[in-house]
């Protein structure tokens, strides 16, 4: 209480004060429910303690374990300057022995209720004396249990620190402390998503150069087996045929059968190595485009399964980046795969169109459909065919939909978008 006062307004003056330090509670908390970061909270608490607590200044100081320096990171109404004229320090050193080191150190509130008739404020006076501060709070803000920093309060009056403003003042602190565990802890889930993510990134990246490098590799492979193995196996059918026919009569009788029978092995490896190109690099994609090279496909998968497989729309105009165009061959492939291997259907359509700014594929069948949702449960699939189509697809930026329902058929849509 203020000695000078009569006790009746005395009272009356603590009255209000423990109002205001009342309403300071509620503003800080809902500041910590509401503010964003630790920053953001500083500033409030600082601006509600003047603004709403009718203090001179007040500032929150964050300890630097290098420096040992307190370093002043929010304050409002440090309208003389009072905060850049000084230096606190946690140390022992003159500037650490004040009533924030002391309080930093001895993990304690400070309370000073007379700035000029307390010998551990003599090097910070002359500033205080500019700014019209006659008594001063420090509270000791801790994170994870640790002090890191502390809220200083000063009163344009003596003894304005009673019993009952501390303890308020003390409930402000801590609950900063306490809002200052939940930033930590945010900002670290933030880290870690954040990291998860990255990875996620990385992976993406790692997965499309392997589906390019694999494409590639199956390309030379094609080519290879095209340009030499497939060309030879020609010249030695020509040579048996040549063989076959300059054979005299009675030779001819003799190892006849022979030659025949290798010229038919010679026709099945042939066709053999046909297939084997085929499933390396689908015929007619480099040459003539996704929608041939996709008529193409439908047609072997129509003679092998007896299904009604129909291609419609138009080749994309200008074409699709080759990197595209394969993705999304390889999609078709195992959604026709899936389709003859688990929808029990009878007609399955693929259309392809758009031009400019999109390109939209479908593969849609009228068979037995599923629940996307319950799939992976039952066991009965390592649905890795329905993850490769989504990470092909994302990995040349292509969006992926799966639309499917017990008894409704199976639908995929694949949308890709040019960039401008
Ligand atoms: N077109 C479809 N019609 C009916 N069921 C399908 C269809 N496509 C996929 N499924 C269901 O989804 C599951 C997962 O498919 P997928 O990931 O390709 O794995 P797999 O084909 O190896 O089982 C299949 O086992 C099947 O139950
Ligand atoms: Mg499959």
């Amino acid at each position: 209480m203020n000695q000078d006062l009569d006790p009746q307004l005395a009272q009356q003056l603590e009255i209000e004060r423990l109002d205001k330090l009342y309403a300071v509670l509620a503003h800080v908390n809902q500041a910590i429910v509401r503010m964003p970061t630790q920053a953001d909270l500083f500033h409030t608490v600082c601006r509600v303690l003047v603004q709403q607590g009718g203090f001179g200044m007040a500032w929150v100081g964050w300890c630097n374990a290098a420096t040992a320096r307190l370093e002043p990171v929010a304050q409002h109404g440090d309208t003389h300057g009072y905060l850049q004229g000084i230096n606190i320090y946690t140390d022992i050193r003159p500037e650490g022995m004040g009533p924030l080191g002391t309080a930093l150190r001895e993990e304690r509130s400070y309370i000073c209720n007379d700035i000029f008739n307390d010998p551990a404020t003599l090097p910070w006076r002359e500033a205080a004396r500019r700014s019209g501060f006659r008594s001063s709070g420090a509270f000791v803000v801790r994170m994870r249990g640790a002090v890191a920093g502390a809220l200083s309060v000063y009163a344009l009056e003596r003894n304005y620190f009673q019993d009952k403003e501390v303890a308020l003042l003390q409930d402000v602190a801590t609950d900063i402390s306490f809002a200052l565990d939940n930033y930590a802890r945010r900002e670290a889930r933030r880290r870690a998503d954040a990291a998860v993510a990255e990875y996620a990134r990385q992976l993406q990246a790692m997965s499309r150069q392997l589906l390019e490098v694999q494409e590639n590799e199956r390309r030379l492979l094609a080519r290879e087996l095209h340009d030499s193995v497939g060309q030879e196996l020609t010249a030695l059918s020509l040579n048996l045929s040549m063989i076959r026919n300059a054979l005299p009569p009675e030779t001819a009788a003799l190892v006849g059968p022979r030659l025949d029978d290798s010229q038919r092995l010679l026709e099945h490896t042939t066709q053999h190595l046909r297939h084997v190109m085929v499933t390396l690099r689908p015929p007619g994609l480099d040459e003539l485009g996704l929608l041939a090279a996709l008529k193409d496909h439908a047609q072997r998968v129509a003679r092998r399964s007896g299904f009604i497989l129909t291609v419609q729309g138009s080749e994309p105009r200008p074409r699709l980046p080759p990197t595209v165009e394969i993705a999304l061959f390889r999609i078709v492939q195992e959604a026709l795969n899936n389709t003859v291997k688990h929808a029990q259907a009878t007609d399955i359509t693929i259309t392809v169109e758009g031009s400019d700014g999109r390109v939209r594929l479908c593969v849609t069948d009228n068979g037995c459909g599923f629940d996307p949702q319950r799939r992976a449960a039952d066991g009965s699939t390592t649905g890795m065919g329905m993850t490769t189509m989504r990470e092909r697809a994302q990995a040349v930026g292509a969006s992926f939909a799966l639309h499917s329902a017990r008894g409704a058929g199976t639908t995929i849509t694949l949308d890709v978008v040019r960039p401008a």
